[in-house]
């Protein structure tokens, strides 16, 4: 089981780095807000081995990683890849970094560097001004009525997939959840007809994007010499510029004067500035594959994990067949019904509580600054740990359990206990959408099938999201 796994790091290079660096920076230092701050220690963790530091435990085994570095306290200094960390295990410190004091932090180079890659101008990498004046625009494509109006597609296109599967089928989650939230974004982001060649162009962009920027290939590609020939490079290469004429043409179309589209890609190619300008095909194309990159796996992963965790519960399989049989009666779930899918909602949080599709958010200080009574320098990463907080038992009585329950009752924990999108001025831009698109396309599967288990335990491995593994389940239809 995923929890074993956790408890059973005996790594040597964790175990010889119980020793707490204790380096104490003797200077002071003024923060952005100009307050002063006293003679702060950098925060303990484990020491790690010479030049490469944690590197190779965190590539080992990044959650026990996670686990073990808890015993350091709530902030944790550590270096790996050439990068010096602190990872944040309190949630008011989190409240502070992404809420109240978020104008002193950047997103920083971690991941800046993934955003160079793939989509520099796209709005999850860009800063101030430029992100702003991004914000504004995109938000008007994720209004509640926008969201709203893709509940039939996100049905429609759940009971396509239950309509091909045959009763007794093993079923590769993690494959079919990922084909399903692409076809979703697809429509939504582009207005493609699903079979159109066209469609299939976009979906060949999103997967090379998540290939080409595995962390996996990324760590490869660093140690290899750079004049070997590299097939993804190449497949990526192809896919986005076949993507970028596909947006120029779509582009010049959608911004004709009798377009009236309410898909992103036509709300960015209409868009004018305040001072008459407009996005260039190359900017837009930046958006869209930022959108793809944000909203695919991410949906994708929530679901197939809530689909294995609901045939590994049979207790909650059954209330929620209940509460689906209570609300939708023998119809398709609609827009209508959201409201009262309180539990089909608490499966999904519960879902995400213990498996974050983004398990750790990243912020740097531009200057040396103090968070805790603890002297951050700049430069530092801040890893905010969604993964470690969300499974802390001070907040959360039995932590490692799947109760779904836990959502229906009032509980006393800090806000930042829990959060799955983020927060602040940057929190998920999707996250309306998710909601909406998780909460109808789990009622429509689970209200026509059952799952049994295939595979016995949940093993999943961090990419740039978390990456549940193969998970398969057996269909039986109702
Ligand atoms: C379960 C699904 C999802 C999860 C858990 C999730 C999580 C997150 C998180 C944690 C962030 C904040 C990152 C940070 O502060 O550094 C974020 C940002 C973002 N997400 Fe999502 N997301 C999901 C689905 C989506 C979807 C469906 C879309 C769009 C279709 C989307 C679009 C975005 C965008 C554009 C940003 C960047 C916002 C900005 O920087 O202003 N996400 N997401």
């Amino acid at each position: 089981m995923f929890e074993s796994e956790t408890d059973n790091c005996t790594d040597t290079e964790i175990d010889s780095d119980t020793e707490t660096d204790t380096h104490s920076l003797q200077a002071d230092a003024v923060n952005s807000s100009g307050s002063e701050l006293s003679t702060a220690d950098r925060p303990p963790g484990p020491r790690g081995l010479p030049l490469i530091g944690s590197t190779l435990s965190i590539a080992r085994d990044p959650f026990s990683f996670v686990e073990l570095a808890r015993e350091y306290g709530d902030i944790v200094s550590y270096r790996a890849y050439g990068t010096e960390f602190a990872l944040v295990f309190d949630p008011h410190v989190v409240e502070t970094v992404l809420v109240s004091r978020s104008d002193e932090f950047r997103k920083g180079e971690f991941e800046t560097a993934f955003g160079e890659l793939v989509a520099p101008e796209g709005i999850a990498f860009t800063e101030d001004s430029q992100w702003r004046r991004q914000r504004k625009l995109l938000q008007s494509s994720f209004t509640p009525d926008h969201v709203r109006a893709a509940a039939d597609e996100i049905v429609a296109e759940a009971n396509a997939f239950v309509d091909d599967w045959d009763d007794g089928e093993r079923v590769a989650l993690r494959d079919t959840m990922s084909t399903y939230t692409l076809r979703i974004l697809t429509r939504t982001l582009f207005d493609l007809p699903l079979e159109d060649d066209r469609a299939t162009i976009v979906r060949r962009a999103a997967n090379a994007v998540n290939t080409y920027a595995s962390p996996k290939r990324l760590a490869l590609g660093s140690i290899l010499p750079s004049w070997l020939p590299d097939r993804v490079e190449h497949e990526y290469e192809d896919a986005m510029t076949d993507l970028e004429t596909l947006t120029t043409e779509l582009v010049e179309t959608r911004r004709s004067a009798d377009s009236t589209g309410e898909d992103l890609l036509s709300i960015l190619a209409r868009a004018v500035y305040p001072d008459g300008s407009r996005l260039s095909p190359e900017t837009v194309r930046d958006q869209l594959v930022t959108f793809l990159f944000a909203g695919h796996e991410t949906t994708a992963t929530t679901l197939a994990i809530a689909c294995w965790l609901l045939a590994d519960n049979p207790q909650v399989h059954a209330e929620l067949e209940r509460e689906l049989a209570a609300v939708c009666g023998d119809r398709k779930p609609d827009a209508g019904d959201l409201a009262s899918l309180d539990y089909t909602e608490a499966v999904l949080r519960e879902s995400m509580r213990l498996y974050p599709p983004i398990t750790g958010i990243y912020r740097e200080p531009p200057t040396d600054t103090a968070l805790a009574g603890f002297r951050i320098s700049s430069g530092t990463t801040l890893q905010l740990s969604v993964y470690g907080i969300h499974r802390d038992d001070r907040w959360w009585a039995d932590p490692e359990a799947f109760c779904p329950e836990r959502w229906l009752v009032d509980a006393d924990r800090p806000e930042y206990a829990y959060f799955p999108f983020g927060g602040g001025p940057r929190h998920c831009l999707g996250m309306r959408f998710a909601m909406v698109e998780l909460q109808l396309a789990l009622a429509s599967i689970m209200r026509r099938v059952e799952f049994e288990c295939v595979t016995p335990t949940l093993e999943p491995s961090l990419g740039v999201t978390l990456d549940p593994g193969s998970v398969e389940t057996r269909v039986r239809k109702r």
